[in-house]
């Protein structure tokens, strides 16, 4: 069955997203740890790569928990996020953890052209809120990757409900993931569901950590 999705426009996520993080100052909506998929990804690097830092990509960096942790490592860390108070809060994070992040560029994830130089490209729930455009950014993420570099993407999925107001978001279908990334070394991939406290509505995820061969 075909999907019809549109493109989100980028002033309506950042008004959003802004809000979410803006409502706060002292909390950490997603907290300030890392997440599971940016633990896992960085020792699936340092396995492969022992003593080599990569050069991390994190689209839709929110407020900065994986940014800062791979910083931490003493990793170069570009973070983009389209939410100026997100990067705000980041920026703040990576202050009093005393960590540099490389860049933090406050962008529409579809202005920013992916680059080759990135060879750990981490997007934690973001790339669903490009709408229609994010098989094809995905696409373009992968085109460009250098053979030999890892892609870290955590997509809503359609197993479980989720949002109360989808808007047009994509959410891929269970598996689709697996799929998109054919060709490529799967080093982990999960299909999950969480419940979200806040609305007592459950949400499903596809994660997948995969390395261009
Ligand atoms: C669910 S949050 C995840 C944040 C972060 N990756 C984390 O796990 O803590 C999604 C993030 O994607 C960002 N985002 C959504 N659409 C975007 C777009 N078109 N360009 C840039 N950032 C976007 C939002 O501002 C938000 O910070």
């Amino acid at each position: 069955m075909s999907k019809l999705y549109q493109h989100i426009d980028a002033n309506t996520q950042a008004a959003r997203w802004d809000q979410r993080y803006g409502a706060d100052q002292d909390s950490w909506v997603f907290g300030r740890r890392p997440s599971c998929m940016a633990q896992q990804a960085a020792s699936l690097w340092e396995e492969l790569w022992p003593g080599e830092r990569p050069e991390v990509l994190d689209l839709g960096c929110g407020e900065g928990r994986d940014s800062v942790w791979f910083a931490s490592r003493g990793w170069r860390v570009t973070a983009v996020d389209i939410s100026t108070v997100g990067l705000q809060k980041a920026s703040r994070l990576a202050m009093e953890q005393d960590v540099t992040i490389t860049a933090l560029i406050h962008s529409d994830i579809l202005q920013f052209e992916p680059n080759p130089v990135y060879n750990l490209v981490f997007a934690g729930s973001s790339l669903h809120g490009l709408g229609d455009a994010c098989i094809l950014y995905l696409r373009k993420l992968q085109e460009v990757a250098a053979i030999g570099s890892l892609h870290a993407i955590r997509l809503m999925s359609t197993a479980a409900e989720g949002p109360e107001d989808t808007g047009n978001m994509y959410r891929v279908e269970p598996g689709e993931l697996l799929d998109l990334y054919e060709g490529w070394r799967i080093l982990d991939t999960s299909e999950n569901r969480v419940c979200i406290l806040r609305t007592g509505r459950y949400h499903s995820f596809s994660e997948l950590i995969a390395q261009k061969v």
